[in-house]
């Protein structure tokens, strides 16, 4: 069911006009839809029910304390890659043992808080991280349980920016040599080698890929089994990806069916790690046309919102639908849809054929919700903008919008430096 619709010709989030929230909360801001997240999740929950398994919403889709909240009193868990992520987590109520954390770089003081928070397990990618980590549990008189990443060499078939697990990507240990390390890792004295992981990439929208992955993983766990080490979690990581265009990616149920056929033992626990599949088409961003500009052939919308608000169009030439929150049946023209910042980089979509729009008006940039306010940044000292989530009839802001005295917040300048 979608939550975003227009009723005579006014955009709608569930129940409110998205218009009505604009002149209340000013623009640019992020809107998301509670039914539709709580249903996304849900589906994509459900989807797996008859197995054992855990959901663990990938944090950095969307980080947002709030946002976190809903999921966890829907029963989800968190995948996490930072301290700051954990930090989040346990702020929004995340229980320590319903969270996994992967990533290449884990600090010191993020292993140290991570063990202490009492995490279910760490998805470990390099020899010299399972080795920290047996020493940073030992010191602290704990004993971690790991999974290893591995890097099954599938080729996901999607941008190359967010595909990782091909060999040459930075990711995981390869599938090959993953079998010695659990060996070197079992003998270690303060871990707990339970778990194998693998993440192949973002925005999948085949199912093959993950079908491959999970029959080289299926071959591990057996050779592991043989050699007396018993996997009790598989982590099978996120991935599955949504329409932004014309994709046509399997729906959550068919992707579950796919991957319970392929496991081959009840008694594992079965993690996920989905981000954008729940988060991305329960939000969008509002944004206000400023100036609409003709240069020669070409027609230029200038928005209030910019690159350093969603970065996807800039960073991946991703395509968001951009739609207008009034409809006023106007022509169409073929409009490049810019942001202010100095850069020509700083665009959400080029050539593309719209409905003219005056300045003032307000348009909804679509599919906004996984990995947009999370990519965000203060370039150009723009202040970020608010996020509101809502219910029904009912909007709440569940984060205020920047202010001046937020950019410079921790700034000092050294008593050396007098005034002009
Ligand atoms: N687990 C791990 C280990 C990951 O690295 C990721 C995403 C996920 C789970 C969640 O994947 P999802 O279900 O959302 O596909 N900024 C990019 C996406 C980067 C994804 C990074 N890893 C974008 O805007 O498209």
């Amino acid at each position: 069911m979608n939550h975003f619709n227009y009723k005579d010709n006014h955009l709608y989030c569930e129940n409110i006009k998205v218009a009505d929230i604009a002149r209340k909360v000013g623009t640019p801001f992020y809107l998301y839809s509670h039914a539709t997240l709580k249903q996304h999740f849900k589906v994509f929950d459900n989807a797996f029910s008859g197995i054992k398994h855990l959901t663990c919403f990938s944090v950095k889709a969307n980080s947002s304390l709030a946002i976190l909240r809903l999921f966890l009193n829907e029963g989800s868990g968190l995948d996490i890659v930072s301290g700051g992520e954990l930090f989040r987590g346990l702020r929004a109520g995340v229980q320590g043992n319903k969270i996994v954390y992967s990533g290449v770089g884990k600090r010191i003081e993020d292993l140290e808080y991570a063990i202490k928070s009492g995490i279910l397990m760490f998805n470990t990618e390099s020899s010299q991280e399972i080795h920290t980590i047996d020493e940073v549990a030992g010191r602290l008189g704990k004993k971690a349980r790991i999974a290893i990443r591995v890097n099954p060499d599938v080729d996901p078939q999607t941008h190359p920016y967010i595909s990782t697990g091909l060999k040459e990507n930075k990711f995981g240990i390869e599938i090959n040599e993953a079998f010695n390390q659990y060996l070197v890792a079992n003998r270690l004295p303060n871990l707990k080698v339970e778990g194998i992981s693998c993440h192949i990439g973002s925005q999948l929208t085949s199912i093959r890929p993950f079908e491959d992955a999970l029959v080289k993983v299926n071959k591990l766990f057996e050779d592991l089994k043989h050699a007396g080490i018993i996997i009790k979690y598989l982590d099978i990581g996120g991935g599955l990806g949504i329409t932004y265009k014309d994709e046509k990616p399997p729906h959550p149920d068919k992707y579950a069916l796919a991957i319970k056929k392929t496991l081959n033992n009840p008694d594992l626990t079965l993690i996920t790690e989905p981000g954008r599949v729940i988060m991305g088409n329960a939000g969008v961003m509002i944004t206000k046309v400023i100036y609409s500009k003709a240069a020669g052939e070409k027609l230029f919308y200038i928005m209030d919102a910019a690159m350093n608000d969603l970065m996807r169009p800039s960073l991946y030439d991703a395509f968001h639908a951009i739609q207008p929150v009034e409809i006023f049946h106007r022509k169409k023209v073929t409009a490049d849809i810019v942001g202010p910042i100095c850069e020509s980089g700083d665009f959400f979509a080029k050539g593309r054929e719209m409905e003219a729009c005056q300045p003032q008006e307000l348009m909804a940039i679509m599919s906004a919700g996984a990995y947009g306010f999370t990519m965000s940044s203060n370039y150009n000292s723009r202040t970020r903008p608010c996020e509101v989530m809502v219910k029904d009839n009912c909007f709440y802001i569940i984060r205020s919008r920047e202010t001046y005295e937020d950019l410079i917040r921790g700034e000092i300048i050294p008593d050396f430096l007098e005034k002009p």
